[in-house]
């Protein structure tokens, strides 16, 4: 791979599920938007939105509502209710900022933004993770902490991103280089 700062970036983010408290600066946060927003888009569209949730007291409120679903869930063995204990119980991992992403219509060009956000967010040396299963539990058993998010009327809400300073370094996950065929 040709070395630069793209592409270090790139081969550097993990998804980080251990942060330190400290909140991002505005100027960081106004960064990460920035980024997103300046994503391509299918006929220019912009089908998105973001909301910005730094609100401890929301995302607690979240995390215990989460938390006490997964305990009651009969078919889920114990190791993995074991997980939802201590920092694990957090549904940002203990970022202290998490992204909701949604869309109007197609998702397609909404995930181009968020990976947009994601890449900044190692550029500036912030951690992040794709929050995909608390959206399942939002939609299923907890729809008023999605009224609380204030999406746009016809969005739909797909993922959060958490970003915060991390608090690990984990190694890569595995990479399947062979998924291409060329013809040339
Ligand atoms: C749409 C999407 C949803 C995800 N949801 C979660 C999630 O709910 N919890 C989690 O810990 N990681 C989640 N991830 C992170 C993936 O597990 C991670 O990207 C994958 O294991 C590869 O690891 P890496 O990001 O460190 O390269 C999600 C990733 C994507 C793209």
């Amino acid at each position: 791979m040709i070395d630069n700062e793209l592409t270090r970036i790139i081969r550097d983010r993990r998804s980080i599920r251990k942060y330190k408290s400290e909140q991002l600066t505005e100027e960081q946060l106004q960064t990460l938007l920035e980024c997103g927003f300046l994503a391509p888009s299918g006929g220019n569209s912009q089908n998105w939105h973001v909301t910005v949730v730094q609100s401890q007291d929301y995302l607690g409120r979240l995390s215990e509502a989460n938390r006490q679903n997964i305990l009651a869930d009969k078919d889920l063995p114990q190791e993995i209710k074991d997980r939802f204990t201590g920092s694990g119980a957090s549904v940002s991992f203990g970022a202290p900022t998490v992204l909701f992403i949604s869309a109007k219509g197609s998702d397609v060009n909404a995930c181009f933004l968020a990976e947009h956000i994601v890449l900044a967010a190692e550029s500036l040396g912030l951690g992040s993770c794709y929050l995909g299963g608390i959206i399942r539990f939002m939609k299923a058993g907890g729809k008023e902490f999605i009224d609380e998010l204030g999406i746009p009327d016809g969005y739909d809400l797909l993922y959060g991103i958490a970003v915060g300073t991390p608090d690990e370094a984990p190694d890569a996950k595995p990479r399947d280089y062979s998924k291409v065929n060329y013809i040339r």
